[in-house]
């Protein structure tokens, strides 16, 4: 869905020379940057916001840009692509970078761009602009995705380059009449379906506790309901097909969860992130159903693949998640990656169950066709098909080389000692 607005500004003086496609989130960067862009770069702007469940008021962002001049606005609905094509690979992948984060800021950089690559070339750009600083990921993701979709475009990204502090870029705001939420000037916020990232001011300080303030999807889990809430995960090739017995479209799916598991307090994420460009930051997220579908699918796959399956998968899931934490969406090792993921996916089926209350979240069930669980092998009161005095022979030679090496190190020591 797509809907372009001409606008009637005149150019100064100065000759146009380029035609910049924006990546515009409406906020104070790229705010700043499209009278930038215009002022020092002799550009027409064309602004493209890209809808990946942000929840923000896509015809206010579109008159904002409008009145900051722009040449033409776009904006994209792309939450059901987001959703199918980005958010499911990653439930896939049981992406959490670093064992925390979901990805979701990251996740979405890759779709901006293909957005942005598609206007461009619509529109004859010179080149492609964001608002990203010199100090975060986002700078990585959009620039190795400009140059892997569109070689030929020039990339602009000023606010790295113009040093601005945030309170000069403030005043800058003022000066050309440029509105700023106060929610803005407090926290430097990113939203999709995906979760919520929130940085800078008091969170600065990695030993002081968010403020209530900062949470918008979730509910204090001291103020969360006072009974449980049990949800119920239908998956289907690793992937979520219905939320307590009824059959979903990704997005809706997603969208229910982020509510129940909001109101339940579950989501939140205070994280120690290492960045790609080598700076610890203090990063709070909220993502309640991430939290939520990522963990049913980890505990399906451990019902549903062997054990060699699920190590070696790690590996692969966490290299998946690193090339889309890192920028490199576009690196063919992430399909050659998803070649062995897609394949294990085949069995997981099932469902799972999970209680949600005051914060907590906890797998309470599971069920599958594909399940290796065994009841008859497990417990103990049963004769069954294993045969326990195999187990004696098994370990011998499970421990063989560590014994020998602990014997080796024993004869060793001796030898020192009598030395
Ligand atoms: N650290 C996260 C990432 O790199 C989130 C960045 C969020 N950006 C923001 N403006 N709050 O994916």
């Amino acid at each position: 869905m797509v809907s372009g607005i001409i606008s009637t500004k005149k150019q100064g003086e100065q000759k146009i020379t380029e035609k910049i496609v924006l990546a515009y989130s409406g906020g104070l960067d790229t705010s700043v940057l499209i009278k930038w862009l215009q002022e020092n770069f002799n550009a027409e702007v064309i602004s493209v916001t890209v809808d990946v469940g942000q929840k923000e008021d896509l015809n206010e962002i579109e008159k904002k840009a409008k009145k900051l001049g722009v040449l033409k606005h776009y904006s994209i609905d792309a939450k059901k692509n987001f959703a199918k094509n980005f958010v499911f690979p990653a439930i896939k992948a049981n992406a959490l970078y670093e064992g925390k984060y979901p990805i979701s800021t990251s996740l979405s950089r890759p779709l901006i761009v293909e957005e942005m690559v598609k206007i461009a070339k619509e529109n004859n750009a010179t080149g492609l602009a964001h608002g990203c600083t010199g100090k975060g990921n986002d700078q990585v993701r959009f620039d190795v995705s400009f140059a892997s979709l569109a070689p030929d475009l020039k990339m602009i990204a000023p606010v790295r380059d113009w040093k601005l502090t945030r309170k000069e870029e403030l005043e800058y705001a003022n000066k050309r009449g440029i509105y700023v939420s106060n929610a803005a000037k407090k926290y430097s916020i990113d939203q999709s379906i995906w979760g919520r990232s929130i940085e800078c001011g008091i969170l600065e300080d990695p030993d002081k506790e968010p403020p209530e303030d900062v949470f918008e999807w979730t509910t204090t889990p001291e103020k969360a309901p006072n009974t449980p809430q049990y949800v119920s995960i239908k998956f289907q090739n690793g992937v979520p097909i219905s939320l307590n017995d009824k059959d979903m479209e990704p997005l809706y799916l997603i969208k229910m969860l982020n509510e129940i598991a909001g109101k339940h307090g579950v989501g939140r994420i205070d994280h120690i992130e290492d960045r790609l460009v080598g700076i610890k930051s203090r990063e709070i997220y909220e993502c309640p159903a991430a939290t939520v579908l990522l963990e049913a699918h980890k505990d399906l796959e451990k019902l549903v693949l062997t054990r060699h399956e699920v190590f070696f998968k790690q590996n692969i899931d966490s290299k998946w998640t690193f090339l889309a934490y890192a920028g490199l969406w576009n690196d063919p090792l992430r399909e050659d990656l998803e070649a062995f993921i897609n394949k294990s996916q085949e069995k997981v089926n099932g469902t799972v169950r999970l209680k949600l209350f005051k914060g907590g979240l906890q797998v309470v069930g599971r069920s599958s066709n594909f399940s290796l669980y065994d009841k008859n092998l497990v417990n103990y009161d049963i004769k069954t098909g294993f045969n326990q005095s195999y187990s004696k022979g098994f370990i011998e030679l499970w421990g063989l080389q560590t014994k020998m090496a602990n014997l080796l190190k024993q004869k060793i020591k001796d030898q020192e000692v009598a030395e």
